[in-house]
């Protein structure tokens, strides 16, 4: 199976604290990889490295076949790399659908001029966005608050809006930062049967940080533990869930 994603000895440094500490790692195209530790262990400074809002000090990553550490990162965009964030960032006043076209619309972009006089190929663009918002909308079932404003929503509705965001740039490769925060059991549960639907049907990689131990254990194809920015183990749900260095990392946890 081709590999979608790559980490080779990634390394972040704040001040002197070892945030990720030659850390290592991939995963296989259309499969779902569990990036799990600890509060402060690394996970969210990996994602940011990941989509280029961290500078590494070292290592290497590879989206795609393409070395990413040197693009910038609106280009990532374009390669198909795409992250939900653990903070909800939508446009409370704006309707589900206009909300959705906003995560594409950067794909039709004309310039400023054509957009402000309203030129055929703004239209056009704009027409595309909104056609493929419309489908994601459909796909993830928000037929009926599409028109509806998003403050208005309830929080885990509104986490919905923000994958179909996501997803309307159809992304290759998926970073999540603990998606299911918030979330009641019910919720997270769908959450994670639409994950595994994204991979498994769509074909998108993803990798999900996540505290939801149901979740994980249920969404993820394989699973990575990182404590103090090292890897301590990794394998399948089951493997992991056995790991004693995994048991003893959580129950340190529990133990503070
Ligand atoms: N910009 C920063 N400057 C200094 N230290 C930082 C910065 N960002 C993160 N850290 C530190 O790096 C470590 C890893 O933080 P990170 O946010 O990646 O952890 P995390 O695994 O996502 O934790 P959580 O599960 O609580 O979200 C923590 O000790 C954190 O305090
Ligand atoms: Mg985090």
């Amino acid at each position: 199976m081709s590999k979608a994603l790559e980490v080779n000895g990634l390394s972040v440094s704040f001040g002197g604290l070892r945030a990720v500490d030659d850390l290592s790692f991939d995963v296989a195209s259309g499969t779902v990889c569990g990036l799990i530790g600890p509060n402060g262990a690394g996970k969210t400074t990996v994602l940011n490295c990941l989509t280029r809002i961290t500078q590494p000090s070292g290592g290497r990553v590879s989206a795609l076949g393409v070395d990413i550490l040197s693009l910038p990162i609106h280009s990532l965009i374009g390669l198909g790399v795409m992250r939900t964030f653990q903070n909800l960032e939508l446009f409370g006043e704006l309707t589900t659908l206009d909300n959705v076209a906003m995560g594409c619309a950067h794909l039709f972009r004309t310039g400023y001029l054509s957009e402000i006089f309203g030129l055929p190929r703004a239209r056009k663009a704009r027409q595309h966005a909104y056609a493929q918002a419309e489908e994601v909308i459909d796909r993830l079932g928000l037929r009926d608050i599409r028109d509806q404003a998003v403050s208005e929503l309830p929080f885990g509705t509104q986490k919905n809006v923000e994958l179909a965001r996501a997803l309307c740039s159809k992304p290759k490769i998926m970073m999540m930062d603990e998606p299911a925060a918030g979330l009641n059991g019910i919720e997270s549960a769908e959450l994670g049967k639409r994950i595994r639907t994204m991979a498994k049907e769509y074909g998108i990689t993803v990798l999900l940080v996540e505290h939801d131990m149901p979740l994980v254990m249920s969404a993820c194809d394989k699973i990575v533990v990182v404590v103090q920015g090292k890897k301590v183990a990794e394998g399948t749900p089951e493997e992991v869930r056995r790991n004693p260095k995994v048991i003893e990392a959580y129950l340190g946890q529990e133990a503070r």
